[in-house]
């Protein structure tokens, strides 16, 4: 693939860009409707390569997915205990939501299932999501002592039991896939997160009739008889994707950008807080629900940014956005420094490494610690241009082109990846110039 080569941009950011769907909303959105027995119109889907992806390991457990436009789908399912075997090797492509999550609703089932996926994510672990399926009594088999793809999962002894697991790490993907599992578990399973991670699962299942309880940041559920499919999910926007035009337009000077339905679910929005804390110019118009999601319309200004400090305990709420604060942090006067932030590493690509080595390369400013960043940001930095490689990792291309609008142009190597989560970033992007 040809490398993409982004100019500085000689103005502002101005206008207005309409944020497409959420990936974990759309995810969850086509699986869980695969668990009911009746249609349900799904509109603004996300239809990036991660979201297909499990599209197509749905169908192949037999559910109906039929394509209206690019953003609606109808997906129509067998039941709570209507999925079939499949046929084929089940390819979660660079997908972690579709692999972990797959595996918690595949683990209690009566059938074999193979899952296969790209070279990242053949590196990313597995174990987390094995283990705590293991203690429910599930049969997994993968390479690496259980922790890797190639995985095969093997119908268990018997149901599985429902458990009480304290995850390590808060994960929104490790706890969906013990709670999708615990539908179909004896007894009650509960999940304790160290802190609370993304609650689109939560708020999903309770959209499906699941009932819930909470408790601190326990999360407890019992098998249903059956799902409830709402007959509409409407998908908000998606803030990791309004992520690069936060920062961009809060850096480059003389913007005002108006980023239109973006969800702000707040397990989500640890971006906007630590923007405002930098000194940003954020506002949140038109506040409204999307189904069980909130949402808004953000207006962002340029403004005089300066270093802030977070670490663990926010983590969750920004952990897919950690790219995009690094460049908001190189422009931002003083020290930024982000400590936590261990789970970077074992992203689509280890991020904290990738982060230092590209980003030093057009402003050196940044020095990567074992779980996180010191930024020296300012404006005695001279950024310059440069070629550097996106590791294929769709949010490391996208905050290289923001970084080369803002600084001094850069030439990204592999940029296509963006395709996993943001099709139409570039085309977006070249409207702003
Ligand atoms: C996701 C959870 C997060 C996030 C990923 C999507 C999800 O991963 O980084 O992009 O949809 O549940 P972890 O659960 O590993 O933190």
């Amino acid at each position: 693939m040809a490398n993409r080569v982004v100019e500085k941009i000689k103005k502002g950011l101005r206008g207005e860009l309409t944020i497409p769907g959420d990936k974990s909303v759309s995810h969850r959105s086509v699986m869980f409707s695969a668990l009911g027995d009746t249609p349900v119109r799904i509109t603004n889907f996300l239809p990036s390569a991660d979201c297909l992806s499990t599209v197509g390991v749905m169908r192949s457990l037999g559910a109906r997915v039929d394509i209206i436009s690019p953003t609606e789908l109808v997906v129509t399912g067998n039941g709570l205990h209507g999925l079939r075997e499949p046929e084929t090797v089940l390819d979660a492509g660079n997908s972690g939501t579709t692999l972990r999550l797959m595996m918690g609703m595949l683990a209690p089932q009566n059938f074999v299932s193979v899952f296969t996926g790209d070279s990242s994510l053949h590196k990313r672990p597995m174990g987390r999501v094995i283990k705590p399926l293991s203690l429910m009594g599930a049969n997994i088999a993968g390479r690496a002592g259980n922790t890797k793809l190639p995985i095969t999962v093997i119908p268990a002894a018997g149901r599985l039991q429902g458990i009480t697991y304290e995850m390590p790490v808060a994960s929104a993907q490790v706890k969906s896939a013990i709670l999708l599992a615990g539908l179909f578990a004896d007894g009650t399973t509960i999940v304790v997160e160290p802190y609370t991670s993304r609650n689109h699962t939560e708020l999903m299942l309770e959209a499906f009739g699941v009932e819930l309880g909470y408790k601190g940041t326990a999360i407890s559920l019992q098998a249903p008889e059956k799902l409830i499919a709402p007959a509409e999910i409407i998908v908000p926007g998606d803030i990791s994707s309004a992520a690069f035009w936060l920062v961009a337009a809060s850096v480059i000077p003389d913007s005002e950008l108006l980023l239109k339905n973006v969800g702000i679910n707040p397990t989500r929005t640890g971006i906007l807080d630590v923007l405002q804390a930098m000194g940003a110019d954020i506002s949140l118009l038109n506040k409204r629900c999307s189904g069980s999601e909130p949402v808004a319309d953000i207006l962002v200004r340029s403004a005089r940014l300066h270093g802030t400090s977070f670490g663990a305990d926010i983590m969750p709420r920004l952990v897919d956005e950690i790219p995009a604060i690094t460049v908001a942090a190189m422009f931002a006067e003083g020290e930024t420094v982000i400590t936590g932030a261990g789970e970077l590493r074992v992203k689509e690509t280890d991020r904290i490494q990738a982060i230092s080595d590209q980003f030093n390369k057009l402003c050196p400013c940044i020095t990567a610690t074992e779980d996180g960043l010191i930024i020296r940001g300012g404006s005695g930095h001279k950024w310059q241009q440069g070629t550097c490689f996106s590791y294929d990792d769709h949010r490391i291309a996208m905050t290289l082109a923001i970084a080369g609008m803002a600084g001094s142009g850069v030439e990204i190597e592999q940029p296509d990846c963006v395709a996993i989560s943001y099709p139409d970033f570039y085309e977006e992007m070249m409207k702003l110039y």
